[in-house]
């Protein structure tokens, strides 16, 4: 990068750079709230334990669409439309099985829901939209990673719950209630989050009156980045790092290491978050208990090791990201599908966002301080 010379700015015109956007507030919201430093989240008005403990995927969807939790009848509805929803259109399903094997899966997610927008109506609601793409978002992902395995794709269930379906499809093989329950509670757990990257990435496209498909293959690629979303992923990649290290293996001295070098460490560390995740503490204890039913329990003592080590030497607790990562080992999944799941979940997340915004809608456009230079002669390109 060249050097710039400061000096001709007018710095009066533009007193501060937030870089980041850290702390500003833009948007006013019904959707989630996170109190940063007491490690608080709600989303629509319930407290994140109390969702944990008692809501399904399905339930959180309804809430943070409508703002209120479904009655029986809604709910059943919805299960209705997402079920009979869940196949693929022909030409995205012939994409996922022929495209490149080698693909990121998130790569994959986000062109097949952008098609999918070419087999919905011009008039569809938006409404209708999401749940098109909430009921065909685990199809994309089990079928390509069936595909790409070599594997017949299993064609979805006209019945079940999301996580269900979803295992189901992934498998050939239909979940027992314990999967499934955890599958549900990582999608309960992911749903929501304010105006992180891939939200305001969302509402972003829709403030300039572009579609809801737009806006959501906008946002599935701000989630894979491994600061956003692509972070379970990184952090599964770490621990398998120390597993082929074998009986060497030395999460704190590998932790230490990558400090020194001032290397982040993935799962770790948050833009609001001050302290515990509040997400964290129900993925830690999932991740204790199949960890130590699988055989994997060195992996969550590797895991307790870096959060001991981070918080010691850093200050710095895990994230949502941190144990994820060992949940969907110990259920089978492979490390390269985590952040689709996170998209899987975050649909329902993205799209009441875009309600919210469409409903009371400004053009987003901040400005950025022009730092370059000003006037410049004009040079012939055969004197450059
Ligand atoms: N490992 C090591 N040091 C860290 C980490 C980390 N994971 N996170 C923050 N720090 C340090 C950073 O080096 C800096 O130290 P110093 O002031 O000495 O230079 C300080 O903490 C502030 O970091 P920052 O990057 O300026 O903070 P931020 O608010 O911009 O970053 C973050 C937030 C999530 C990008 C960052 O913590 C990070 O890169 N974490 C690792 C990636 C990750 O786990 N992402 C998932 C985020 S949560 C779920 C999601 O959004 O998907």
């Amino acid at each position: 990068m060249a050097e710039h010379n400061l000096s001709h700015i007018d710095l009066n015109e533009y007193p501060h750079i937030n870089k980041g956007l850290d702390g500003i507030v833009a948007f006013s919201t019904t959707k989630s709230n996170i109190n940063g430093q007491t490690g608080e989240l709600i989303y629509s008005g319930y407290h994140i334990d109390t969702l944990a403990e008692n809501a399904t995927f399905e339930e959180v969807c309804f809430l943070l669409w409508y703002d209120r939790l479904p009655n029986q009848t809604e709910l059943d509805e919805l299960h209705k439309k997402l079920q009979a929803n869940r196949e693929l259109p022909e030409p995205v399903l012939t994409y996922i099985k022929t495209t490149n094997p080698k693909a990121e899966p998130m790569a994959v997610v986000r062109s097949a829901v952008s098609m999918l927008a070419d087999f919905v109506d011009d008039d569809a609601s938006d409404e209708y939209n999401a749940i098109i793409m909430t009921a065909q978002i685990p199809t994309i992902i089990a079928a390509f990673d069936r595909a790409r395995n070599g594997k017949e794709v299993v064609a979805p269930l006209k019945d079940g719950s999301t996580a269900f379906n979803f295992l189901y499809m992934l498998n050939d093989e239909k979940p027992g209630q314990a999967a499934e329950r955890v599958m549900d509670l990582c999608l309960v757990l992911h749903a929501e989050h304010g105006m992180n990257a891939s939200t305001f990435t969302c509402r972003s496209i829709c403030a300039t009156e572009s579609d809801i498909f737009s806006a959501v293959s906008g946002a599935i690629g701000a989630l894979k980045g491994p600061l956003h979303g692509g972070a379970n992923t990184a952090v599964m990649n770490t621990l398998l790092i120390l597993k082929e290290q074998g009986e060497n293996a030395d999460p704190v001295a590998f932790t230490k290491a990558k400090l020194d070098r001032k290397e982040k460490i993935m799962g770790f560390g948050h833009r609001v978050y001050k302290t515990f995740d509040p997400r964290a503490y129900h993925l830690r204890k999932m991740s204790k208990e199949l960890s130590e039913e699988t055989g994997h329990v060195y992996l969550y003592e590797w895991s307790e090791a870096m959060v001991k080590t981070m918080k010691e030497e850093k200050n710095i607790d895990p994230n949502v990201d941190f144990f994820s990562a060992t949940v969907y080992y110990s259920i089978g999944i492979q490390p390269d599908l985590y952040t689709c799941i996170f998209a899987m979940s975050r649909i329902s997340g993205w799209t009441a966002h875009f309600f919210e915004q469409k409903a009371n809608n400004r053009l987003i456009r901040p400005r950025a301080l022009y730092i370059g230079e000003k006037n410049l002669p004009w040079t012939p390109v055969e004197d450059r």
